[in-house]
């Protein structure tokens, strides 16, 4: 099939690759030329596991990006991946949805061919049928009955994207149309799982439900990890005799600092906007990112209790990254935890693998080192904030530190003498 995909950032860029590797004809169209230029040569303009390995197999041959409209007419389908990212009150932007909208509108003007019009970028439900379709069929006119539109939410957790496009636990699509939603799931015809077909809201709903429930897991753990560390019970003994109830299943969780990232505190926000606007007090959700935004506070608070007063104490901070392996310090845990010690004076030295030069412009001021050993020489203590398996190794580098407190916000050291943020 010939596909074209707006929007060149985490989500286009995996889900163009990814087709491209499934054998499909794809463009990307991507505003940012020196992005489009990057991918046409094979090179990711961000880090994502596996995105090199087939961009290289597939650039310059069935994969090309560009940053005009030119072309959209030959395509069967065009994936709308543009940001939706939060205005000031939490609701979702969508300005660039309806950029994208106006430009696939006067791009298909006259075209003869069928195309599908797929939005993937998280949108409030009702957003492809109140805004997308009434754009792109009025500048469309006459020729409105050559298109349809779907909408396929994605399921991609940053670092793992690639094998979670092409092994994922199901595929959503909600269409305007039979015809519409039988093209798009003929694009996924090479993956083995189940397709949900729905309405076009709810196929958004569901998007927004995920998230909001993998953040609910989350918090409840946190919750309960909370109050097992005030009774010195060990919370990760508790989840995995809980997760093991087929109802509740072991994934998400595992309690800490709490969820990072440009997608859970966005997505959340957005869902809870949605629902007061709509008349509706979503308690649970205010719930869920007001723990979020209490556990960073927490394990600066324990170190005080450990070391007492922070002013002048070297704290050294293992992890930057919202997660492991990725170099996205967006919404990272890791930020409110630095903000608050420099706030109480304390001088801080980190090491992350990949993502000290993103946290370079959130803190210039602080000391970066290339090993977690030069990290911890002479610290007082220090904070575990990423959950990188390399972390898991650590043993004769915290004998580096002038005292060995170390107190994980992620569960993943594996030497003794640790104590986390709530376990
Ligand atoms: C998340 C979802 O997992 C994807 O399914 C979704 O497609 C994506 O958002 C999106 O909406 O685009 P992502 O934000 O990349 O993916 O990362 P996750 O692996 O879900 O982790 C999010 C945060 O939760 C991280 O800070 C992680 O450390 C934290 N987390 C995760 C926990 O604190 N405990 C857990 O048990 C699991």
């Amino acid at each position: 099939m010939k596909i074209s995909v707006i929007g060149g950032g985490y989500v286009g860029l995996v889900t163009a690759s990814c087709f491209a590797y499934l054998g499909h004809i794809v463009q990307i169209i991507e505003i940012d030329s020196k992005k489009a230029d990057l991918i046409n040569q094979g090179i990711p303009p961000i880090y994502e596991e596996k995105l090199e390995e087939i961009l290289k197999q597939t650039a310059g041959k069935n994969l090309s990006a560009q940053s005009h409209y030119e072309g959209l007419g030959d395509a069967d389908i065009i994936f709308i991946c543009v940001g939706t990212p939060p205005q000031d009150d939490g609701s979702a932007d969508l300005k660039y949805i309806i950029s994208a909208s106006k430009s696939i509108g006067a791009a298909l003007k006259g075209s003869k061919k069928y195309h599908v019009i797929t939005v993937k970028s998280t949108v409030p439900p009702g957003t492809t049928e109140s805004i997308v379709m009434p754009i792109v069929l009025e500048l469309l006119g006459n020729g409105s009955n050559c298109v349809g539109f779907c909408m396929n939410p994605e399921f991609l957790r940053e670092g793992r994207a690639i094998d979670d496009f092409l092994h994922p636990d199901r595929v959503v699509i909600g269409g305007s149309s039979e015809e519409a939603v039988r093209v798009v799931q003929e694009a996924y015809e090479k993956l083995d799982a189940p397709v949900i077909t729905t309405s076009l809201k709810a196929a958004e709903m569901i998007k927004y439900t995920s998230n909001a429930f993998l953040a609910t897991k989350i918090s409840f753990s946190n919750e309960i990890g909370n109050i097992c560390k005030k009774i010195g019970i060990n919370v990760y003994e508790v989840m995995k005799g809980v997760g093991l109830d087929h109802r509740i299943n072991p994934y998400f969780l595992n309690a800490g600092l709490g969820f990072g990232g440009s997608c859970f505190p966005k997505d959340v926000m957005a869902l809870i906007r949605l629902a007061e606007k709509n008349g509706e007090d979503p308690v649970l959700l205010r719930s869920v990112i007001d723990i979020n935004e209490r556990q960073p506070g927490r394990i600066v608070q324990i170190l005080n209790e450990r070391i007492g007063d922070i002013r002048g104490k070297n704290i050294t901070v293992l992890g930057l990254a919202f997660k492991d392996n990725t170099d996205d310090v967006r919404d990272s845990r890791s930020i409110p935890v630095i903000s608050e010690l420099l706030e109480h004076g304390a001088v801080i030295s980190a090491y992350d693998p990949m993502a000290f030069e993103s946290m370079k412009k959130i803190f210039p001021g602080i000391n970066y080192h290339t090993n977690a050993g030069d990290a911890l020489i002479g610290a007082d203590a220090c904070l575990v904030l990423t959950e990188w398996p390399e972390f898991s190794k650590l043993n004769d580098e915290f004998n580096l530190m002038k005292s060995r407190v170390i107190i994980e916000g992620r569960k993943i050291l594996s030497c003794s003498g640790i104590e986390g943020v709530c376990w």
